[in-house]
């Protein structure tokens, strides 16, 4: 069993697909663990995205992370990490696998609906930087 954290962008919030996203991860028999809704700061999506602080988006990525609210949540299941990806689809919606996430819904490279962990190493940090243990479910 493992968790990764999932968060519908302020993109995916703005073109209302919160729930398209959490029925592809549910339908795929993953489980939703924690769920909240929330504005970042600049400073806090600068902070959650600090591994991408020196490429060249940083500076947009993190201001397109704070225009809007975004749904953070953690999905649970036998390869969640993976799967998630998988689910999501790859990061420029022009090479993203038809049914997947960002296939569907992304409008580019940036604007891509949806965020999941990429390894345990960065699930360890993503999960406790938006839920307390308390609100784990
Ligand atoms: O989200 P994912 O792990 O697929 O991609 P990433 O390489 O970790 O990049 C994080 C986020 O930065 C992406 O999801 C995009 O929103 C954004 N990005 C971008 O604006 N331009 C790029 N060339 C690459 C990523
Ligand atoms: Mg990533």
């Amino acid at each position: 069993m493992e968790q990764t954290l999932s968060i519908v962008k302020p993109d995916g919030v703005k073109k209302r697909v919160i729930g398209e996203v959490m029925v592809k991860f549910e339908k795929a028999g993953l489980k939703i663990a924690a769920l909240k809704m929330l504005k970042l700061t600049k400073e806090n999506a600068k902070k959650f995205y600090i591994v991408h602080k020196d490429k060249p988006f940083y500076n947009s990525l993190t201001d397109f992370m704070s225009e809007g609210p975004i749904v953070v949540m953690i999905v649970e299941g036998e390869n969640a990490i993976s799967r998630v990806r998988d689910i999501m689809g790859a990061t420029n919606p022009k090479n993203a696998a038809p049914g997947t996430i960002r296939s569907d819904f992304a409008s580019d490279i940036e604007h891509n609906i949806v965020h999941g962990s990429d390894s345990q190493a960065s699930a360890s940090y993503e999960i406790p930087f938006f839920f307390p243990s308390l609100e784990i479910m």
